[in-house]
């Protein structure tokens, strides 16, 4: 049968006339919508583990758009309460988790095995979800990237700089490694379970990955991308992979062909046409519209969307931001980047 959706085939490899588009967050509290979802849910984290609610505000955005993919709405930081750690958010502050420090904190960790139960519920949300999408919509599995969710599991929240993981790095490497690899396990047990259920491909979240530099970004980020994309592909044949290595910077040369992945995602932090030029020659990419231009709207956000479309023209392009929309955007502003993007036939 031919491929009906305009994603899977540009992740494919096709050139297409005018890029499908998806966002990051579309389903997010810029959303009146998805406000009003959650306070039914309760909080964050109750929306997460209710499968019918999460599949609500993940086809939200798609009625009211018609993107062409669907993000599954969950959370990395669910894989490390699989795990075993303590999870909680703060309003208006973000995430909280109990902190790994010493080898006994590991130890109290589960197996990768042992996270299905926990998760059952995200396994859930993907399956109401392969039935409910319109038949053209991608539906985009994903996952945390071990480094970016040991980050949080080490420092128990968010940091500006990972400090707190770069320091367990340097002075306890073998634990750090450790929690690394077991993040690892679970994330290629966790999204083999999301394919299983019907994602149509995943994409590896790897946000704090601008902050490995050398030989730590090869091993730490680069090489566990590849790793998990050789252990999907091996289970799942033809699965197409997103890894979105953020703020890789010159990390982002190469990285196509070091880790097998299908598509790369760009942040906004490069230049479209240094992009195309060093990045896009080997694959497809995603991206890269700065989120603030959801907040701003106008000309600007005319003129730097046409001037992606126009710099990825040449090969396989998947519109998307740089990183995720953020609460104060104005829901109106996405509907004119989308008008943009597909009023720019660019082939
Ligand atoms: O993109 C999507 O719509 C899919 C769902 C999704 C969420 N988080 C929902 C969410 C995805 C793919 C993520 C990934 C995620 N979560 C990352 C990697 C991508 C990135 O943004 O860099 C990270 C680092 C997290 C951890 C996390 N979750 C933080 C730090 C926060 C607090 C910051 C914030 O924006 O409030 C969250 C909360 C979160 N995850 C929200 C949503 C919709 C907001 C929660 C709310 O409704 O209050």
């Amino acid at each position: 049968m031919a491929e009906t959706k305009k994603m899977m085939r540009v992740l494919a490899g096709e050139t297409l006339p005018t890029p499908p588009i998806w966002m990051m967050r579309q389903a997010g509290r810029y959303l009146p919508e998805y406000r009003a979802t959650r306070a039914q849910a309760g909080d964050f984290l109750s929306l997460c583990y209710n499968s019918e609610l999460a599949a609500e505000v993940t086809l939200q955005p798609i009625r009211r758009y018609g993107f062409d993919a669907a993000i599954l709405f969950a959370d990395i930081l669910l894989v490390p309460q699989a795990l075993g750690a303590d999870l909680w958010f703060v309003t208006g502050e973000g995430p909280r988790l109990s902190t790994i420090t010493e080898q006994g904190d590991f130890n109290k960790l589960v197996g990768r095995d042992d996270i299905h139960d926990h998760l059952a519920p995200v396994y859930e949300t993907v399956r109401i979800l392969s039935k409910e999408l319109p038949s053209e919509t991608t539906l985009i599995g994903f996952a945390g990237m071990p480094w970016t969710v040991a980050t949080y599991m080490i420092a128990g929240r968010g940091t500006p700089d990972q400090g707190p993981a770069h320091r367990l790095m340097q002075t306890n490497t073998p634990l750090f490694e450790a929690l690394l690899m077991r993040i690892e396990e679970a994330t290629v047990e966790y999204l083999s379970m999301q394919v299983q259920a019907g994602a149509d491909c995943v994409k590896l979240f790897d946000s704090w990955a601008g902050s490995l530099k050398g030989d730590a970004f090869h091993k730490y980020a680069l090489e566990p991308a590849a790793r998990i994309t050789s252990a999907l592909k091996a289970r799942h044949p033809g699965l197409p992979v997103i890894a979105f290595p953020r703020e890789a910077g010159e990390g982002y040369v190469g990285f196509h062909k070091a880790t097998g992945a299908d598509c790369v995602a760009l942040d906004n932090s490069v230049s479209p046409s240094w992009a195309a030029a060093n990045v896009q020659k080997d694959g497809c990419v995603q991206g890269n519209l700065a989120s603030s231009h959801m907040v701003t709207g106008g000309q600007a956000l005319i003129d730097e969307t046409q001037a992606i479309v126009e710099a990825f023209s040449n090969g396989p392009h998947i519109f998307n931001l740089g990183h995720g929309i953020t609460p104060d955007a104005d829901p109106d502003n996405v509907s004119l980047m989308i008008e943009t993007v597909r009023a720019a036939q660019t082939v």
